[in-house]
């Protein structure tokens, strides 16, 4: 992959192919320990995906990508005369690792249809296309930080939840992206991001990765975003997403939609962030889209330790959907779609 020039307030990178596999930033032990995993085939990576050593949705699709690529090679080896359909099962493995993230399913997909053109042994055309998704990945993020940055109008105080940063993407992020550019462009004076329970993406990684880039920011629980907002404190709320539907509604980290609905509430703009590979006009709207549900242990504990009362049960989404409504704008690297409807979805995605 050519070597990408990294901008200011840009310094991190979480998924990295090297020599013959991959290599990720383990994100489930960060801040305190930057340890990385070596990933051999798409078995260890769907663990990996489903165990949130990679997490975000283009980093899950990143991460797939590169799998297939080591799937293809054990299968071409073992099998060369029926490699592709040996390959099947490797992949549903992959797609089946987590059911929100339409990244996932969209880079596993145009993995896959590459497989038909390709005579010989799959591995380094598959390799170039992995590569290639990864870099129009970090591309579409720094055209979307552009386009997103250019939609605030005055220095001041924005809103992030979870993490949409380096670490969820390629490079430099969605959200976490707009953040970067915007603040390099004079236009962001503080960053506050909500902690985001129950994995702490907020805490642990958001927050790790705008200190490690000298972005001024606050934490705060996510119960503390109305009062913020009602101080004035903030002018957006600048999310990411794991999938969007045909008519604008958008799903993302829960916690999301309350932002949303206390954002209109208090006249603060809301802003999704995501690339074209997160647009998913297959399903039509919110309702349909899958939403995971996690292990009751993610709330009832911190760690290891118990916090909650020893039968206390927990429900655990992972996401909510904001509907469409509540939706200033959508920016993508094609563009930005001001309040979003289906039409004017069709038509960005027609481009
Ligand atoms: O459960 P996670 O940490 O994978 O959830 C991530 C998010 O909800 C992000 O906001 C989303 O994937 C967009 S990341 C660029």
């Amino acid at each position: 992959m050519p070597k990408i020039i990294m901008s200011q307030h840009d310094s991190i990178r979480a998924v990295e192919w090297k020599d013959n596999h991959l290599v990720l930033l383990d994100q489930r032990k960060l801040p305190h320990n930057e340890q990385y995993v070596q990933l051999y085939g798409a078995e260890d990576t769907a663990e990996a995906i489903r165990n949130m050593v990679v997490r975000g949705a283009p980093a899950i699709g990143i991460a797939a990508a590169y799998a297939m690529v080591m799937a293809a090679r054990k299968s071409y080896k073992q099998y060369p005369g029926d490699w592709r359909v040996r390959l099947d099962a490797e992949k549903d493995l992959l797609m089946n690792s987590r059911p929100t993230a339409v990244n996932l399913m969209w880079a596993l997909q145009r993995m896959s249809s590459a497989l038909d053109s390709i005579e010989s042994d799959p591995e380094s055309p598959l390799l170039e296309l992995a590569q290639r998704i990864h870099q129009e990945d970090i591309e579409a993020n720094y055209l979307m930080g552009e386009l997103g940055s250019a939609l605030i109008p005055r220095s001041h105080g924005v809103l992030t939840h979870c993490n949409t940063g380096s670490l969820a993407t390629g490079g430099y992020g969605t959200a976490l992206g707009v953040i970067r550019s915007a603040y390099s462009n004079g236009k962001i004076e503080h960053v506050y991001a909500d902690e985001t329970r129950p994995w702490w993406q907020g805490s642990r990684l958001t927050a790790w990765e705008l200190v490690k880039d000298k972005i001024p920011a606050h934490l705060l629980c996510e119960g503390a975003a109305a009062s913020l907002m009602r101080q004035g404190k903030v002018s957006w709320v600048i999310v990411g997403s794991d999938r969007i539907a045909a008519n604008g509604d958008v799903a993302n980290k829960i916690g999301t939609y309350s932002l949303a609905v206390n954002a209109r509430y208090h006249g603060v703009k809301f802003m999704v962030v995501a690339p074209t590979s997160t647009i998913d006009m297959k399903t039509l709207t919110g309702n349909d889209i899958p939403i995971e549900e996690r292990a009751p242990e993610e709330i009832l504990n911190v760690g290891n330790q118990r916090i909650a009362a020893l039968q206390a049960q927990a429900w655990n989404p992972a996401f909510d959907v904001t509907p469409a409504s509540l939706v200033d704008a959508i920016v993508t690297e094609k563009g930005v779609v001001e309040r979003p409807t289906a039409e004017k979805m069709a038509a960005l995605m027609a481009l």
